[in-house]
């Protein structure tokens, strides 16, 4: 089947273009590579430089490759630019979703893939949060989030078109950006190699859901090409498991000095240090994945232990250690 893969250069599309290709499907990656990297992509895949919100550019992609499916990862992903922009989040996150609902309908495409957020739709729970728990999204990001699974929850009702929301928790694994603010591992596992100081916001107790990016990539194939429960659906996608900021930097200080080590390097890496809190990061996020785990009998394969400890050896190799 053909699928188009926005945002298919970035950390998580690239990861989802992988596994098309290994169960016999045929990607093709719209993408505007504001922070993806060409690099990522294997050359064979057929590549088109294009903003999702630019209408007349995507008809023309749509029109050359007619896909059957679409998996929609573009976005801005920055939650403070969203608050500080929140006209510039809502263009590319709404605007750029409707304008790739709009050409996947017009151009007959039968299922829609979105990457929305268990993180910013829940907000604080401390127990793992299933799909019918209220949404109650507080930053311009989340909102807009909240807002994409509405409109496609409307092309649904309205045109028939099958739609899949996906609510990630905390995604780590290699190929994630480490110059933004929402990958805290990467930011850890390239400083940390660097034998450069960190900082933990506040006292650390801040409890996340980290699922490996190969466990996402996969939920979305199966969203992607097995039979819907129903026309328009959410599943979490996450571990449900509490992994809190200062158990996450023991562990990637343990590796990443394990592999300088073992690469006969003499950097000592320094213990984290710790600096103020930051205004409004939610003390506790968990989703409940239970029901992608029953629909398709998917799992969350890869413990934090195993995920962390590649995309340690990822980033020490990048880096030419
Ligand atoms: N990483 C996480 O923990 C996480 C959690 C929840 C949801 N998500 C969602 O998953 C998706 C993928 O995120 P990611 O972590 O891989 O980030 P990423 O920044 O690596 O990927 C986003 C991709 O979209 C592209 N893009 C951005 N704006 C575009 C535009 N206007 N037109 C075309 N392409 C554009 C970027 O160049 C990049 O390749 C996003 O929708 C994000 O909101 C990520």
């Amino acid at each position: 089947m053909k699928i188009l893969v926005t945002g298919g250069a970035g950390f998580i599309g690239s990861h989802i273009v992988d596994q098309l290709i290994e169960v016999g499907h045929e990607p093709v990656v719209v993408d505007d590579l504001s922070t993806g990297n060409l690099a990522n992509l294997p050359e064979s895949v057929p590549f088109h430089k294009v903003d999702v919100c630019d209408q007349a550019a995507l008809a023309a992609v749509f029109e050359k490759e007619k896909p059957e499916a679409v998996c929609h990862q573009a976005a801005q992903m920055s939650v403070s630019r969203s608050v500080n922009e929140p006209s510039f989040d809502a263009q590319v996150n709404i605007m750029g979703l409707l304008s790739t609902l709009e050409q996947s309908q017009k151009s007959g495409v039968k299922r829609f893939v979105f990457a929305s957020s268990g993180g910013v739709l829940y907000g604080e729970v401390t127990e793992p949060a299933s799909e019918s728990h209220p949404a109650n999204p507080i930053s311009p990001y989340g909102i807009s989030k909240f807002t994409g699974e509405q409109y496609l929850s409307f092309f649904t009702r309205e045109h028939g078109l099958e739609t899949v929301a996906l609510r990630y928790a905390n995604v780590y694994g290699p190929r994630q950006n480490p110059h933004g603010e929402a990958g805290v591992v990467a930011i850890f596992c390239q400083r940390m190699l660097r034998g450069e100081g960190t900082r933990i916001n506040g006292d650390g107790k801040y409890i996340r859901d980290y699922v490996y990016v190969e466990d996402v990539a996969r939920a979305n194939v199966l969203a992607l090409t097995e039979t819907l429960p129903t026309t328009h659906v959410a599943f979490n996608v996450g571990t449900g498991v509490p992994v809190d900021v200062n158990e996450l930097a023991e562990r990637i200080h343990a590796l990443t000095s394990q592999a300088l080590r073992d690469a006969g390097r003499s950097t000592t890496v320094p213990q984290s240090e710790y600096g103020p809190p930051r205004a409004g990061d939610l003390r506790s996020n968990l989703v409940d994945a239970t029901l992608l785990k029953q629909t398709y009998g998917w799992a969350d394969k890869t413990q934090i232990e195993s995920g962390l400890k590649t995309t340690v050896n990822w980033f020490a190799r990048e880096a030419g250690i």
